[in-house]
């Protein structure tokens, strides 16, 4: 195979022994916008219009090697793009590592990790020789059911705007360009081409925005407009959403590419702000239908249609971003082969990556419930245990599902495009077994519809875990009668009776749960229910990650991300089968609308348990604001810095998610609270420290509609540090 033809100084060599493994480029410092635009224009400017045009243009769908392909131009020349999926790593690939989801890398409320599991992902992409991930995802959980909620980081803008802003950070320093979508309001995949999500323009700023705020702030190379309408425009053509917000109020200065099969039109998209279109047919699923760009494109800009500064803007953002990540400079040859996978060289980038990956797994699994420390267990102290459930193996199908629309087996990740396939899959059973060692008994069965011989294999075991699942995606696959979305949020495969069955037999089960989100636990007052856990979806390590926290390896300190709920009607949003879908719940999503209705939750948003216990003592709240000189009640700028000590009060080391919410004054008319601030903080038994949260204006503002600004309203504010959202510990006020 190639090996791209590097510079010797920044080169790390992974798999030194392996010759078919790629070279992967030190991380790389993107260049400033105003560095890559100056050089974008220098061969931007020595482009035609044919040119420029080309480059903002895809090859359509299953023509090139990734999912996405730009043409490419000779003099000057500029490369074709290659443009893949998905945010949990590279899809249609071999050899590729398949990690934790968006939901668990927001579930570890642990900056550094997410961090960690971007540069990762970065330095595969790359090492493929991807130019642009199509990741990180950012769409909300405005309702459990919400088919690809598990791709991005739940119900709370503030915790999805880390995910977003570190992830982004993440990928753009290995010199890949990261694609923040779906832009915007794309929160169910029910008629997710035809409605329209309409919104006010506060819900707007102060939610779904958020995170892309965040990801402008982290200088992201490009944005994909989503395949919905909003306020009755489509996404990849609304002047409002790309050029008002997008372009003017945030001042995004890399490209908006849509989504597959997106575009509607050629001048509309292209003067409201489209500047690529993907993967450039008119119908993907229609080959030959020709594309809105090309020709089309260029024709329109010869007719006067569409401004010849608006095709050169578009091909600068491109080139530009592309300089950004320094893409000009040995990056490698793209070497996927998405569409007939056992063509493509032998390249691996797996490196040591499956580390990062058990320990991301075991950093969001959430402990729900755990009666007198049932959990963690010393296996040398036990005879024998008991794995029971569909959801604790795997099959070789689970290889060759198209894009993990199948079920039946383990759940390591949801179905659709934001998938990739398993290198191999250490399923829960294979994990368990493992970290048991030799001398402990298994004894296991994969049946959910033989209650009988659940109960059987339970009973005589110290402890028999039970594994059910829930899953979902995107809608071009349907799974078990659901279409993207979840027709219900309960368990599947005979879930709630397996677990119940297993329960009356055994009195220290410990049930184990992989789902996409909330499910109903009918069963969680079982006195036989000794624990709970919560692994979400952790990909290719997850038995290893589930043993890690079994065993005591591993302190669980992984948060939930969203709220469960104890009846399904408890949720405010709901799938909507309408063409028009208004937020009537504005920003009362989640947590907010918990709060506000006073429901109680199952299991509140930011809930986990530890192995051990924190105490929190001594907030200190400090407030400083800088008012406007003519106008003394207008506060121009704020910033509050609060600190608390943090102590592990109990007999393990262990981790604490320290958050904070903040409630405005009355008079802005927010929800109760609303999260602010998170600090993963690691302690040895009997250890102490303090944990500083700094809010800024960014913080501290809400967006007024009347001026169509983000403003710090005047008022007393209270600041509720906890360790959960209904675990606050300490609060203290302030006025500004
Ligand atoms: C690379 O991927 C191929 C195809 O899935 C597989 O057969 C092979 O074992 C993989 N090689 C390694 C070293 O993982
Ligand atoms: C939709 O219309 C509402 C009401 O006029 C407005 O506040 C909001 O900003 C609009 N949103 C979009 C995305 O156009
Ligand atoms: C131009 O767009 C029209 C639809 O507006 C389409 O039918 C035609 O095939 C396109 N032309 C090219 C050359 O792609
Ligand atoms: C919910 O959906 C799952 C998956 O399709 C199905 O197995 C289960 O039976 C459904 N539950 C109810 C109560 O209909």
């Amino acid at each position: 195979m190639h090996l791209p033809s590097l510079s010797t100084t920044a080169i790390t060599l992974l798999f030194a022994a392996n010759a078919a493994t790629t070279l992967v480029e030190a991380k790389v410092k993107p260049l400033s916008w105003d560095a890559a635009y100056n050089k974008a224009e220098a061969l931007v400017s020595q482009m035609s219009l044919e040119q420029k045009v080309a480059i903002t243009t895809g090859s359509g769908w299953m023509k090139g090697a990734c999912v996405g392909n730009t043409y490419g131009t000779t003099n000057p020349d500029f490369p074709s793009l290659c443009l893949q999926d998905a945010p949990l790593g590279i899809r249609f690939a071999s050899n590729v590592t398949s990690g934790v989801s968006g939901i668990n890398a927001a579930a570890s409320f642990d900056r550094k990790a997410i961090r960690e599991r971007a540069e990762y992902m970065g330095k595969e992409f790359k090492g493929k020789g991807v130019h642009v991930q199509l990741g990180p995802a950012m769409n909300f959980m405005r309702d459990p059911r919400g088919g690809r909620g598990w791709e991005a980081g739940g119900e709370d803008p503030f915790l999805m705007g880390v995910l977003a802003e570190e992830t982004v950070k993440g990928i753009q320093e290995q010199g890949v360009i990261a694609t923040a979508k779906h832009f915007l309001l794309n929160e169910q995949e029910t008629n997710r081409h035809k409605s329209s999500s309409d919104v006010d323009s506060r819900t707007l700023h102060e939610i779904y925005l958020w995170p892309f705020a965040r990801s402008v702030e982290a200088d992201v190379g490009s944005i994909m407009c989503a395949y919905n309408l909003a306020n009755a425009t489509y996404a990849c053509e609304n002047d409002y959403l790309m050029n008002t917000v997008l372009k003017g109020e945030l001042g995004f200065k890399g490209f908006v590419h849509s989504d597959w099969g997106a575009t509607h039109s050629t001048a509309k998209s292209v003067n409201n702000g489209l500047d690529m279109t993907m993967p450039g047919d008119i119908d993907m699923n229609n080959a030959n239908t020709g594309t809105y760009f090309g020709k089309n494109l260029t024709d329109a800009v010869e007719a006067g249609e569409v401004p010849e500064e608006r095709a050169t803007d578009m091909a600068m953002r491109i080139v530009a971003s592309w300089y950004k990540m320094k893409q000009d400079k040995g990056h490698p040859e793209t070497t996927l082969d998405s569409f007939h996978m056992e063509k493509a060289p032998y390249v691996n980038v797996q490196s040591n990556h499956k580390k990062l990956v058990r320990e991301m797994g075991a950093a969001s699994n959430v402990l729900l419930k755990n009666v007198k420390n049932t959990l963690p267990i010393d296996p040398k102290k036990v005879k024998k245990i008991a794995v029971i459930g569909s959801d604790s193996i795997t099959d070789p199908k689970l290889f060759n599902c198209a894009d993990h629309g199948c079920t039946g087996y383990t759940l390591a990740q949801g179905w659709g495009s934001g998938t990739t396939y398993y290198p191999y899959i250490v399923d829960p059973l294979a994990g368990l077994t493992n970290a048991f060692g030799k001398k402990v008994a298994v004894e296991s069965t994969a049946d959910d519809w033989d209650l009988k011989k659940a109960a059987e294999v339970a009973k005589d075991s110290d402890y028999a875990f039970v594994f059910s699942n829930a899953d979902s995606g995107e809608e071009y696959i349907t799974v078990d009668g659901n279409v993207g979305d979840r027709n219900n949020i309960t368990l599947w495969h005979n879930g709630d009776n397996l677990i119940k069955a297993v329960a009356d037999a055994n009195k220290n089960t410990i049930v184990v749960i992989h789902a996409v989100g909330p499910v109903l636990m009918p069963w969680i007052n079982h006195p036989n229910i000794k624990a709970v856990l919560w692994p979400g979806l952790p990909g290719q390590e997850s038995g290893n990650s589930l043993a890690d926290v079994v065993t005591g390896k591993v302190n669980p300190s992984g948060r939930l991300p969203y709220t469960i709920a104890k009846r399904e009607e408890d949720y405010n949003a709901g799938i909507s089968q309408e063409l028009v879908i208004p937020y009537e719940e504005r920003l009362l999503m989640g947590y907010k609308w918990f709060d506000h209705a006073k429901i109680e939750p199952l299991f509140p948003f930011g809930y986990g348990l530890s192995y051990t216990k924190f105490d929190y003592s001594k907030l200190s709240v400090k407030a400083k604001a800088s008012y406007d000189k003519k106008d003394k009640k207008t506060i121009k700028d704020a910033t509050v810095k609060a600190s608390i000590s943090i102590k592990n009060a109990g007999h393990v080391e262990g981790a604490e998610i320290v958050q904070a919410y903040l409630s405005f004054p009355k008079s802005a008319g927010s929800p109760p609270q609303q999260l602010r601030g998170f600090e993963k903080v690691f302690l040895k038994k009997g250890k102490k420290e303090t944990v500083k949260f700094e809010l800024t204006k960014t913080e501290l503002s809400i967006w007024d509609e009347g001026t169509e600004t983000w403003v710090i309203p005047s008022g007393k504010f209270t600041i509720n540090i906890g360790a959960s959202s209904r675990d606050i510990r300490k609060s203290s006020s302030f006025t500004l």
